[in-house]
């Protein structure tokens, strides 16, 4: 039997894949500090699964506590989700993330390491290509960053490059992902962030649940065919059966290789409003603002490299991301604070 352990495997993205790795076959030891979730998705990953596993509160800063966890459990792979993520906090609070994303990988590798342990597979960023050039964007177009957050997964991938110079027998997978939005089709785990929501999706759900009054939409002068910003808007299930792909793909190929995890497709923030008022039958009140500092225009996946060597690419469309996104929020109106 397989045991793949996930960090951050209470959070958005980590809870969905802890299902889908569970309802794989593998077995999957969680180890999450709760800084950003709560014990209700772990409870709930159980529920959707019909299956038990290990969870440790633990905090990647804390090497004892990830010590005692690959002491006690024979681990063969790790996926890597557990990493603070608010762009703007970022900018307020950058030491925080540079410690709790760099220092909490560094720890984790060198754990591994002491372990024997050497297959990772890494949540990236498209992030990391910075303002792209054009569109759609390739794994070999240049790297850079606009924002402590960015910059923090930018280093991450460069230390992940580093680590197999040194040591020839580590497989690690960076997957760059695009704009992760909808949730289980159960409606019984999704994204449930703390406080106003910083990113599209969220916020729509809670102008149409009345939680917010209306969205704003930041900036209606980009060149695209409405004028508001362009992005690939990913489901979150076929977002984390990539990192599966990721993980087979791992079993017969040494090294270190970026993967886009994207649709290819891109969408305008007001495509998105529209496409979710057609699924719902709610209605978002919106109004143009300014654009929001540090934001680009357009950016969606070319995700050929993933097809090709992953046999992977995303099926679901905008119309299933708005009714899973609507069907956990409807479910869960103030998320796991139920
Ligand atoms: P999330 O905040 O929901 O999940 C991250 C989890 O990691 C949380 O449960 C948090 O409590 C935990 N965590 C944070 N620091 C930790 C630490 N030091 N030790 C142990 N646990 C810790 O975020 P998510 O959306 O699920 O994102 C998962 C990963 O994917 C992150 O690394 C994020 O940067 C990356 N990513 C996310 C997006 C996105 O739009 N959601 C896009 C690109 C990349
Ligand atoms: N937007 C609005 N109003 C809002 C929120 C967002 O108009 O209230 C617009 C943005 O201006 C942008 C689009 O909606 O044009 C998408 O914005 P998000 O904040 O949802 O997503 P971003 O593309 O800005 O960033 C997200 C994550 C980053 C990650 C990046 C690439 O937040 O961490 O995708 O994966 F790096």
């Amino acid at each position: 039997m397989t045991t793949i352990l996930v960090t951050g495997g209470a959070g958005y993205i980590g809870s969905h894949a802890a299902v889908e790795l569970l309802e794989s076959g593998y077995e999957i030891v969680v180890i999450d500090n709760l800084s950003n979730s709560s014990m209700e998705s772990i409870k709930r990953i159980k529920e959707i699964a019909g299956k038990n596993f290990p969870f440790y509160e633990c905090d990647l800063l804390d090497v004892e506590c990830v010590e005692n966890v690959f002491n006690t459990h024979k681990i063969d792979s790790v996926m890597h989700f557990a990493g603070l993520k608010a762009v703007g906090e970022s900018v307020t609070i950058p030491l925080k993330y540079y410690q709790n994303n760099i220092t909490g990988t560094i720890n984790l590798c060198e754990v591994m390491i002491k372990h024997n342990i050497k297959k990772l597979v890494f949540s990236s960023s498209a992030t990391v290509y910075g303002n792209p050039d054009k569109v759609p964007v390739e794994e070999s177009f240049s790297l850079s960053a606009t924002n402590p957050y960015g910059r923090t997964k930018l280093m991450i991938e460069y230390i992940l490059q580093d680590l197999y110079f040194a040591d020839s027998s580590w497989r690690i997978a960076l997957l760059r992902y695009f704009n992760p939005i909808g949730a289980h089709e159960s409606g019984k785990i999704g994204e449930n962030p703390n406080g106003i929501p910083n990113n599209l999706m969220p916020y729509i759900s809670q102008v149409a649940i009345g939680k917010m009054e209306k969205l704003f939409v930041f900036g209606n002068d980009y060149e695209t065919h409405d004028g508001t910003g362009v992005r690939d808007f990913i489901h979150v299930v076929d977002l984390v059966k990539g990192h599966l792909k990721a993980l087979e793909y791992l079993e017969n190929h040494e090294g270190v290789e970026a993967f886009n995890l994207g649709t290819g497709k891109g969408y305008s923030v007001l495509d998105l409003v529209k496409t979710f008022e057609d699924v719902t039958s709610k209605r978002i009140p919106y109004k143009i603002v300014e654009r929001r500092k540090g934001d680009i225009g357009v950016c969606y996946a070319n995700p050929q490299k993933a097809e090709k060597k992953l046999g992977w690419r995303a099926e679901k469309d905008l119309n299933d991301m708005c009714k899973d996104t609507w069907n956990w929020q409807l479910n869960n109106p103030n998320g796991y604070r139920n």
